[in-house]
């Protein structure tokens, strides 16, 4: 689904730095003045001020307050929003409403309502609902789109553009049909070649005729795992055509004015590595749960993922919450301190803006006990105080501001490959894509490693190791391109159930994982999930030991080491982790999933196989410490006060004061160190 270009290529895009000039990191949120009697815009602006806001989202929610009817526009509002924010000197990050269409839409045009694969239209009465593959629902959202840009083309305050809002509708209805077998007829051609790649000679799935072709609405028993795979693929493209012709809407009137839309992290249903480029800026909502112990690291490979999905280059934390959310059943509050450290992290990892959700508590509709920047009871309260001594604080940080985070470790992560991995049908549906990657980053996270998440297809060259923790689904190409990055000098490590299936799902017939075979020296013959209540018992060359769970392989080695073995069962004394030297490289294969303490021992071996250390050489748990650019951040996200020891004299940015053979962290307690002459 190719949209034209909009720009000639070599054009430099405007991006981060053309919001971050002459106003240093950004920090805001989302601002819904729709909800508010006039009067109460004036004493947001004042506040925000105060609080050192300097950039606000405006209109995500607006299209009906825009076009209370079809064709209708009231823009007289948002001029006074944007006027008033213009004049405090407030950037706007000015939203396309198309989002959540109004009630008028679903009602008078019933076929832009989705349908779930059931069959059910969803109805309005929230948001999101509409068909991105609906002609009426793309010719009204595009219509309003460019009356928007027309208006606020030139306008002062307009700073950024936000595409939509969290695209990730998905739909089943008779239009989405009509678009998935053009997608089809575009990937395949010929029916003969999609009935192949369909593998319907099973069950009896033989297409005749295009028109018999559907979504993969809900069947009897368990749907073709391809047909699936390649609506998923379908999906995020047919979004992303949407976006891409409302982005070059905007870009054709208002060229220098970056455009982005709101990602969010491991979001399963969109590609973010097909639509990453297509944006001026990455942006991410992020709303880590304070009951969740993986949090700090979960919310580490996130930033991670959103800075390589950029490229390295800066990126916006569009959307987290000061506080408590309330769409989780039991909505723990953020403790003191917790809103910068976790904003702290975003900037330690490469964000130059920090929003929130939202500016002001809603008094009223689904997110009224939403936590916000301005609570309810006012800005007399500590929340707001702590947003305010935040937005100060961050004036300091100006040296970090368009500096890159480097990392000499890559993680590899592939949509597609988790799509395919996580269909129904396979050896255990306990096998959860983004667990794998955060087993596998944990422990370069402990150690103050830091890591960029690429696709299989990147430039690897410049990593000393790569880490695949599961890639189900690879191409010939892809997997050619790991066993020369090893022969070449690199460090791989490969996680279970890796280079199962080619592109169209299918499994690669012959031992496992047939394109890696040769780079790993192994192979397997089954996969072996094991119960849940019997732990795996492994054992290290030294005879020390180490637990895994889930799954094992039946595995042998051809020509790699076994470092690690099962001892119990079938599986006794067979490998459980091998190590490969080949070329100027080495190899690692997991054939298990390791408890932490396995995957640690395991890390620190390939880290120092590839001669990558930690930005400390050590570190108390739970401190994260990431270099970006002059300046070492360290957190501490555990309980304990911890002292860490320093290589050099420093000034942290955040207090002014220096520092010098040691700091002490009280929990939650962030530095950024600056190197002292
Ligand atoms: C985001 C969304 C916001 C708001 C927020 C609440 O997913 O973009 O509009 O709903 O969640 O946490």
């Amino acid at each position: 689904m190719a949209g034209r270009p909009t720009t000639a290529p070599g054009t430099p895009r405007p991006g981060m730095h053309t919001l971050t000039a002459g106003r240093g990191l950004l920090f805001g949120g989302d601002y819904n003045p729709e909800q508010w009697p006039e009067h109460v815009w004036d004493e947001d602006v004042e506040l925000m001020k105060a609080a050192g806001v300097n950039l606000v989202t405006v209109g995500v929610f607006s299209w009906g307050r825009i076009e209370p009817e079809p064709g209708a526009r009231d823009f007289t509002w948002l001029d006074r929003v944007l006027d008033l924010l213009g004049s405090a000197g407030i950037a706007v990050d000015l939203a396309t409403p198309t989002a959540s269409p109004p009630p008028w839409m679903g009602h008078r045009w019933p076929r832009t309502l989705p349908v779930d694969e059931s069959g059910h239209r969803l109805w309005y009465g929230a948001r999101n609902q509409f068909c991105p593959s609906s002609p009426v629902y793309r010719e009204r959202a595009l219509a309003i789109v460019t009356d928007l840009a027309d208006r606020y083309a030139g306008h002062p305050a307009l700073a950024l553009w936000h595409v939509g809002n969290e695209y990730g509708q998905i739909c089943h209805c008779d239009d989405s049909a009509a678009a998935f077998r053009a997608w089809l007829r575009e990937r395949y051609g010929d029916l003969d070649t999609l009935n192949e790649a369909w593998g319907t000679t099973f069950w009896s799935q033989h297409y005749s005729d295009w028109d018999e072709i559907v979504t993969p609405r809900r069947a009897p028993y368990i749907v073709n795992p391809t047909q699936r795979l390649d609506f998923a693929r379908f999906s995020s493209d047919a979004l992303l055509a949407h976006y891409r012709a409302e982005r070059d809407i905007l870009r054709e009137r208002t060229p220098d004015t970056p455009v982005t839309t709101n990602f969010m992290g491991l979001f399963k249903p969109v590609d973010y590595w097909s639509w990453a480029p297509e944006e001026d800026i990455v942006s991410n909502d992020w709303y880590p749960d304070p009951a969740d112990p993986l949090s700090p690291a979960r919310t580490a490979l996130t930033h991670d993922l959103i800075r390589s999905l950029g490229g390295g280059r800066p990126w916006l934390l569009m959307e987290q919450s000061p506080s408590a959310v309330n769409w989780r059943p039991h909505n723990l509050p953020k403790p003191a301190g917790q809103l910068r450290l976790e904003s702290l992290q975003a900037v330690a990892r490469g964000a130059d803006g920090l929003c929130y959700f939202q500016w002001r508590a809603s008094a009223f509709g689904s997110e009224r006990f939403h936590a916000a920047m301005l609570p309810h009871a006012g800005p007399d309260t500590r929340i707001h105080a702590e947003v305010r001594a935040h937005g100060a604080e961050l004036r300091r940080l100006d040296p970090v501001v368009g500096t890159p985070v480097p990392a000499k470790v890559a993680m590899l992560h592939d949509w597609p490959s988790w799509w395919a991995l996580e269909e129904r049908g396979r050896p255990s549906d306990r096998l959860d894509l983004p667990d794998q990657l955060l087993r596998f980053y944990r422990p370069l996270w402990e150690r103050g490693v830091t890591v960029d998440l690429a696709r299989p297809s990147a430039d690897l060259t410049g990593y000393a190791l790569v880490v695949v923790p599961n890639l189900y689904l690879i191409d010939d190409r892809d997997a050619a391109a790991l066993t020369e990055y090893v022969r070449g000098g690199g460090v791989l490590v490969v996680g279970p159930f890796s280079g199962v299936t080619d592109p169209r799902g299918h499994v690669r017939t012959g031992r496992f994982p047939a394109p890696l075979r040769e780079v790993l020296g192994a192979s397997g013959e089954e996969w072996m999930p094991a119960p849940e209540d019997r732990p795996v018992r492994c054992r290290w060359a030294d005879g020390t030991g180490f637990t895994a769970r889930t799954w094992t392989e039946l595995v042998r080695a051809e020509g790699a080491g076994t470092v690690a073995t099962f001892t119990e069962g079938d599986l006794a004394d067979r490998p459980a982790v091998l190590r490969h030297e080949t070329g100027e490289g080495v190899a690692w294969y997991v054939a298990t999933i390791p408890e932490p303490e396995g995957l640690g021992e395991l890390t620190v071996r390939a880290l120092a196989d590839a001669g990558v250390t930690g930005v400390l050489p050590e570190l108390p748990p739970g401190v994260e410490a990431v270099r970006r650019g002059p300046v070492l951040f360290l957190l501490n996200h555990g309980a304990g006060t911890v002292e860490v020891p320093l290589p050099q004299p420093s000034e942290d940015l955040l207090t002014g004061s220096p520092v010098h053979d040691r700091v002490t962290l009280a929990p939650r307690a962030v530095v950024a160190l600056s190197p002292l002459p």
